[in-house]
């Protein structure tokens, strides 16, 4: 008779500690409701738009991620697809917003790009970045790769701005594209006054340092969606002084996929991608494909399937 009745305990103990720290947890970390979560639709297809070569992309003839937001109208893009990652912009009226999207790249590439010799800090240029502390530093291989395109695409935003009288500029982009969204995320409001904008960036590395993380919680709106163990949003890590702004939205597998606002920057809640990561062992490098409700990014219209190519 023992044996049950402490099994009974037991599980009752078990219930208690399953239930009361999600309880907890729920008064800051909260789920999005269906409606939040199709919000971002239309920009995680113009996220995977930018995959796609820019021959197809100034005709917006790109396929599925194209005709998912049929009404765009294209501005200006470019890049190569190799040195220089794919870029657009334009305007969408159904958003009412001017759109600029940046390539990614897949995991592998990225972890070179990431993590060798470039994975040190340097300040941002203060030719792109007039009047930004030197006490911001940022990944010297993100931000060299985004001043390549920054002024091409300065110039077209300041167009589509004039030729379709916006007032709202948002900056998308998957994986390498997220850190280079965000650096635009910083840049382009130094440019163009007047307007409001916003970065919303999938599967996110960390771009900058504390101080860096501080100035986009006080001057960007930035949401980073993360999926699942996707080990991309845990690198560089913060033993190289690499830290997260705010705005984590994290597709939580324990949770059946809840989006789950975490509030902070690198929240280490095992609800959030910090603590649901510990170490890029830990992590499963299949999630930073996706899907984000049902879409995968890290190639031209990747639906569908986790592929790994550029
Ligand atoms: C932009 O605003 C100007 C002045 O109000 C107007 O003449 C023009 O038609 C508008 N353009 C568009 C695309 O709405
Ligand atoms: C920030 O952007 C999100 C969309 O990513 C939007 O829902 C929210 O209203 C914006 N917040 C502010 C303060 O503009
Ligand atoms: C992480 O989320 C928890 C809620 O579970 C909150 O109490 C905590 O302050 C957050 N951490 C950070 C670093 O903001
Ligand atoms: C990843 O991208 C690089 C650069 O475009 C490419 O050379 C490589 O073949 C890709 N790797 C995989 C596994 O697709």
């Amino acid at each position: 008779m023992l044996a049950p009745t402490l099994l009974a305990v037991a599980s009752t103990i078990i219930a208690s500690v399953g239930a009361n720290p999600l309880k907890l947890k729920r008064q800051s970390i909260t789920a999005l409701s269906s409606e939040q979560i199709d919000f971002y639709t239309p920009y995680t297809r113009f996220a995977g738009a930018a995959f796609c070569e820019s021959t197809t992309l100034t005709s917006w003839t790109c396929g599925a991620n194209c005709e998912a937001n049929s009404d765009f109208i294209p501005t200006a893009a470019g890049g190569d697809g190799d040195g220089v990652q794919f870029w657009y912009v334009g305007y969408s009226p159904s958003q009412s917003s001017v759109i600029v999207g940046h390539q990614g790249t897949n995991v592998s590439n990225f972890m070179a790009v990431a993590t060798d010799l470039r994975v040190f800090q340097m300040n941002l240029d203060a030719n792109f970045f007039p009047g930004i502390s030197s006490s911001i530093e940022v990944h010297f291989g993100f931000s060299t790769q985004h001043a390549v395109t920054a002024e091409s695409i300065l110039s077209a935003v300041q167009t589509t701005i004039r030729d379709h009288n916006a007032t709202l500029v948002t900056v998308v982009g998957h994986s390498l594209g997220c850190a280079l969204a965000l650096l635009d995320g910083v840049y382009l409001p130094l440019h163009i006054p007047d307007v409001t904008f916003r970065t919303i960036g999938y599967g996110c590395p960390r771009v900058g340092n504390q101080a860096f993380a501080d100035y986009v919680d006080a001057n960007v709106n930035f949401t980073r969606i993360n999926n699942r163990e996707d080990i991309i949003p845990i690198v560089p890590g913060r033993f190289l002084d690499y830290v997260h702004p705010s705005g984590e939205i994290h597709i939580s597998e324990e949770n059946d996929d809840a989006w789950l606002a975490c509030p902070g920057q690198d929240n280490e809640s095992d609800e959030c991608i910090v603590g649901a990561v510990s170490n890029i062992f830990f992590g499963d490098e299949d999630d930073h494909a996706g899907p984000y409700n049902g879409i995968y990014l890290g190639a031209c219209n990747a639906d569908g399937a986790p592929v790994e190519e550029n």
